[in-house]
């Protein structure tokens, strides 16, 4: 079976998304796989197989000092960028049966990447066009889980349009304080801050306008943070309980990839029988509300008083050292390599 690996990305996931496709280019079983790599630079560019490598293998300075795992830093030459695989002049979908999309964020894990996909009539892992698009908007997806009953932290919009609106003083007497501003379109934290004045506030939505034209802003959760993988098409089946614990403010970018002292991660988490059971039923109705296949990892808060309350799903969750999701089918008796195993039959069924 021939398998596409689709990596890197425009997003400011990119560092992420090469950091996985690198786990899963060491897990997938060669034997009955035949990888063909895919690498999307920063500005789009495409790049097949050898010639997609340099990727892999460097960063690109301009993101090192926030978005970035790798300390070496590889600046390519110009010309080798110049290889640029151009999908409509040279059809790979002859030679590909199927594509495992190892892109987070937008322009990969939002849809765009999977409407290609669809339109070129190639199977593909995880989520659809849909699920995709709803998974990756903050917004969208809470107002389809409120609308299934599923327990959320309360928000509010901010349009780039009516930023001026937003009043902090008004906002924080609705929603408390402190309170998360976030990009609605974003992943691993990135543009996310935690305020608790009207000076951090301003600068915190400022700093969330650059990543996107839509700013959630919610309310603070007390509680732990716990994580469950969700893998499956129509009859999904969750994985055991993980719990984060940020040795920071919150579980920042700098906290997931930078600083190893960031977190910890307890697998499984330390909870009683009858909350895992809840968190996991949570976790695979969230899946099925947002129209997910595949995959997804659904990431929770869990209050005192054992209330499960979903912050977001992740369609294309990371596959990095220290990512949750195949960490949580490892112990929940799934090796990687048998993970990626499934996902690529889930994708062909
Ligand atoms: N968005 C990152 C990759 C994650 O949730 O794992
Ligand atoms: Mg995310």
């Amino acid at each position: 079976i021939n398998v596409g690996i689709l990596f890197g990305g425009r997003s400011t996931e990119h560092e992420v998304s090469l950091q996985s496709a690198k786990n899963i280019i060491d897990a997938i079983d060669k034997e009955k796989y035949n990888i063909t790599l895919i690498g999307i630079d920063k500005t789009g560019h495409w790049y097949l197989n050898d010639s997609s490598r340099f990727l892999l293998n460097s960063n690109d300075p301009k993101y090192i000092a926030l978005h970035t795992t790798d300390k070496d830093v590889v600046i390519v030459p110009g010309e080798e960028r110049q290889k640029l695989l151009c999908i409509s002049d040279r059809s790979i979908s002859g030679t590909i049966d199927v594509v495992f999309p190892v892109l987070h964020g937008p322009y990969g894990e939002d849809g765009t990447v999977q409407g290609l996909l669809k339109l070129a009539n190639i199977p593909f892992v995880g989520a659809g066009v849909l699920g995709s698009a709803v998974g990756m908007d903050k917004d969208v997806t809470k107002r389809l889980l409120r609308d299934a009953g599923i327990p959320i932290a309360k928000f509010l919009v901010c349009h780039k349009w009516d930023r001026d609106n937003f009043n902090f003083y008004e906002i924080s007497r609705q929603l408390g304080l402190p309170l998360f501003v976030k990009p609605a379109n974003a992943g691993s934290s990135v543009g996310v801050s935690k305020v608790k004045n009207e000076q951090q506030f301003i600068k915190a939505v400022q700093e969330a306008f650059e990543f996107d034209t839509k700013v959630l802003i919610e309310e603070f959760v007390e509680g732990r943070e716990v994580e469950c993988a969700v893998l499956g098409n129509e009859n999904p089946i969750a994985s055991s309980v993980g719990e984060i614990i940020a040795q920071q403010e919150f579980y920042s970018y700098e906290a997931k990839y930078i600083d190893e002292n960031g977190a910890i991660l307890e697998i499984p988490a330390k909870l009683p029988d009858d909350i895992v059971k809840m968190i996991q039923e949570l976790a695979v109705k969230t899946f099925k509300v947002l129209c997910c296949e595949g995959m997804a990892r659904v990431d929770f808060f869990l209050t005192k008083d054992n209330k499960a309350i979903v912050n977001e799903i992740n369609t294309i969750p990371g596959f990095t050292k220290i990512s949750m999701y195949p960490k949580l089918w490892e112990i929940s008796g799934i090796t990687y390599g048998e993970l990626i195993d499934k996902l690529i039959q889930l994708a062909l069924d």
